[in-house]
């Protein structure tokens, strides 16, 4: 299988680091390939601006989406699955994997409107997601935080646009300086990735 990763992180001294090269690890013994859109080291440009806000809505829908849209596009494309890898900031993705979903997730590639129907149209049907978090995955849960991602980042940016087996982990309890939970969690997403189907 080949995946694509989407990691969003500043820092390499991170646990969200650790936890990407966890899963690239555990990845590659399961003998998968992948793929890798390191965001910040990119310097991907988050913000959507005019000419892909007039494609988007269709006011000008002949406008081709600019080149690094495009070359995340492809990168999707060739794609069995997908891995995001980010820290939960404010209860949500990092402002730059948001902008990743505003433009890459184009109108005509990702989706369409059939009538009032969307119809999905990108290739990889499965997706990993793993979330570091301050917060224990309990406080997350009794403070609808889980819900309200599965909610928008799983049914409504993956499996509204065709990503259908989604699993969403919630790697709680990395508060600064705390590293309680840390190697359990970097065995559980080497574990992962090794047994990635
Ligand atoms: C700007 C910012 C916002 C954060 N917001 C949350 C939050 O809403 N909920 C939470 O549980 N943790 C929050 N945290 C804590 C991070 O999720 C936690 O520090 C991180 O997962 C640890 O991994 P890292 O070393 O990869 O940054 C926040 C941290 C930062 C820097």
């Amino acid at each position: 299988m080949h995946v694509h990763i989407v990691f969003c992180h500043p820092s390499r001294r991170s646990f969200s680091a650790a936890v990407l090269d966890a899963l690239q690890r555990g990845l590659a013994e399961a003998g998968h390939t992948h793929s890798l859109s390191d965001l910040y080291a990119m310097g991907f440009d988050p913000l959507l601006g005019e000419s892909e806000y007039l494609r988007e809505i269709s006011l000008e829908p002949d406008t081709p989406p600019p080149p690094e849209v495009c070359s995340e596009q492809v990168l999707v494309d060739a794609a069995d699955a997908l891995g995001f890898v980010f820290p939960l900031w404010w209860s949500d993705v990092p402002a730059m994997l948001k902008g990743w979903f505003d433009r890459v997730l184009t109108n005509g590639w990702a989706y369409s409107y059939e009538g009032d129907d969307r119809v999905s149209h990108i290739q990889p049907d499965r997706a990993l997601i793993l979330c570091p978090a301050g917060h224990t995955r309990e406080h997350l849960d009794e403070t609808g935080v889980v819900d309200a991602m599965h909610r928008i980042l799983v049914e409504d940016r993956l499996q509204g646009v065709g990503v259908s087996d989604v699993d969403l982990e919630i790697l709680g309890g990395m508060m600064p300086g705390d590293d309680t939970y840390r190697e359990e969690h970097l065995r559980r997403v080497h574990e992962l990735g090794r047994r990635f189907r």
